[in-house]
């Protein structure tokens, strides 16, 4: 996984931000959202987002 690619277009949020949100106890997609503001545009990444946030709660 390449923390730098940017998952949230909308916001430009990356794989890092998120892994740091995750790190960090935002263990929702609301939470993560709330935390990074990514997701919170367009809405398209909000699938891709959770499911990443899925991943990285169980690394
Ligand atoms: S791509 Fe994430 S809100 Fe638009």
């Amino acid at each position: 996984m390449d923390d730098e690619e940017i998952i949230c277009p909308c916001m430009g949020t990356t794989i890092r931000e998120i892994r740091e949100a995750v790190k960090n106890g935002s263990d929702t997609l609301e939470a993560v959202e709330a935390a990074t503001g990514a997701g919170t545009v367009c809405g398209a990444c909000t699938d891709e987002l959770a499911a990443l946030i899925e991943k990285l709660k169980n690394e």
